[in-house]
């Protein structure tokens, strides 16, 4: 596994909005390849570096106080259901940090398809975690609670206005809209869906973003690498290029989990309107002792894991009009004989290609790259995996990873 990718002054690897036409008919498949590889000139002027956003950048400040709702985002559950997870309460880090009670402040969505009347109200669960660095001179992390709710009974390609938080402090958050993604069939696909991988939190981030948003699109996938808050010592600080070069003698690979919450809120205009799909890349692994791993990536997102039959958050598969997503796990077993596999085969078996007839497939380190330094990285995934894909025509794969 390769924890210590080298620092990418542009951090983003990749926008690609793809848009999927209604009549299919005019789009090729694979079957009528192999094509021409289509490639683009590089823009040179991304190669300059981008200076990470300071914490108290207005963009990654906290603005509401108490337990007021923050972070908000969205995550497709099934096409009638929609995961809405948010932030309350303030993380501590420090020598001594006291977790919170994740019982303290309740989880609610109301939700209707008029704004300011809220026909439904769902409840969900809380739960807090901790980065934990028990060596001299670090920093210990303790989040504010994480809260998800699944809001049910939901219709396809219809507006739903929600506002999310504890009615009885009362502490509920602002109006927020989005729109459910289109029924499943042939002839009913997202408007736009946006790909970035890589993101970081610079200003080149916030140009990706931005981006994005001029865009408009009504899906993203976030093909991993998130915050990069592994750049980071847990005494905060600016980012280095290098981590293990930086810090030859660090007990740990640490990081600066206040990075996550200053990239929840820099995101969230967006993933409040608009559902994000995550997968995990290398920078999420965030190694704590006695082998804990992946923490913060796995209680802050919710994913459709249950709702698509794995048993696991690192891999997962939603439909989204009449496109199937497979997102992979790169950094968990994917060997043959394992349950990643198991579950990729039966989930491939179960599509109905008349009622989604693009399949897509995304995980975080490509499979073929001339990168040098991760060139044939992941080729053990590739070898188990990749007569599967094309035994069961996957369209397109979508991968982060390679952005320097
Ligand atoms: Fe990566």
């Amino acid at each position: 596994m390769n924890y210590f990718t080298p620092w990418i002054p542009v951090t983003i690897f990749c926008i690609i909005i793809i848009q999927i036409k209604l009549v299919t008919s005019q789009i090729p498949t694979t079957l009528k390849g192999p094509f021409k590889p289509v490639t683009r000139k590089f823009d040179s002027s991304l190669r300059r570096g981008s200076d990470d956003l300071a914490m108290d950048h207005p963009l990654l400040k906290k603005n509401v106080t108490g337990n007021f709702p923050e972070q908000i985002s969205l995550a497709i559950s099934s096409p009638t259901s929609m995961w809405v997870s948010w932030v309350t309460g303030d993380a501590q880090i420090g020598s001594n940090v006291t977790a919170l009670d994740p019982a303290s402040v309740a989880s609610e969505v109301w939700y209707g398809k008029e704004s300011g009347k809220y026909t439904s109200k769902q409840k969900g669960n809380s739960t807090v975690y901790s980065q934990l660095y028990p060596f001299e001179g670090l920093l210990n992390y303790t989040s504010g609670i994480i809260h998800h709710v699944r809001i049910d009974g939901l219709e396809p390609g219809t507006k739903y206005y929600y506002k999310c938080g504890d009615s009885s402090i009362p502490a509920m958050s602002e109006e927020h809209v989005f729109e459910t993604s289109p029924p499943s069939g042939p002839n009913s696909y997202p408007r736009r869906i946006a790909v970035v991988g890589d993101l970081g939190l610079t200003s080149n981030s916030s140009t990706t973003m931005d981006h994005v948003v001029m865009n408009d699109p009504s899906l993203i996938l976030m093909v991993g690498d998130l915050t990069y808050a592994n750049q980071y010592r847990t005494i905060g600080g600016k980012g280095v290029p290098c981590f293990s070069c930086a810090f030859p003698d660090a007990p740990i690979r640490e990081t600066y989990q206040p990075r996550w919450d200053g990239w929840g809120r820099f995101m969230e205009p967006l993933i409040s309107r608009v559902p994000m799909m995550v997968i995990e890349g290398n920078h999420e692994i965030e190694p704590q002792v006695a082998g804990v791993t992946f923490k913060s990536y796995l209680t802050r997102f919710s994913v459709p894991a249950e709702e698509s039959g794995s048993k696991s958050n690192f891999y997962y598969s939603f439909d989204a009009g009449g496109i199937h997503f497979i997102m992979l796990g790169a950094y968990v077993d994917y060997n043959s004989t394992g349950s990643q596999y198991a579950w990729l085969k039966e989930d491939l078996h179960g599509v109905d290609r008349t009622r989604t007839p693009w399949l897509v497939a995304a995980w975080h380190p490509p499979w073929y790259n001339s990168y040098s330094s991760h060139y044939q990285e992941f080729e053990c995934m590739r070898q188990e995996m990749e007569a599967l894909l094309y035994q069961y025509r996957v369209d397109i794969v979508f991968s982060g990873h390679e952005s320097c």
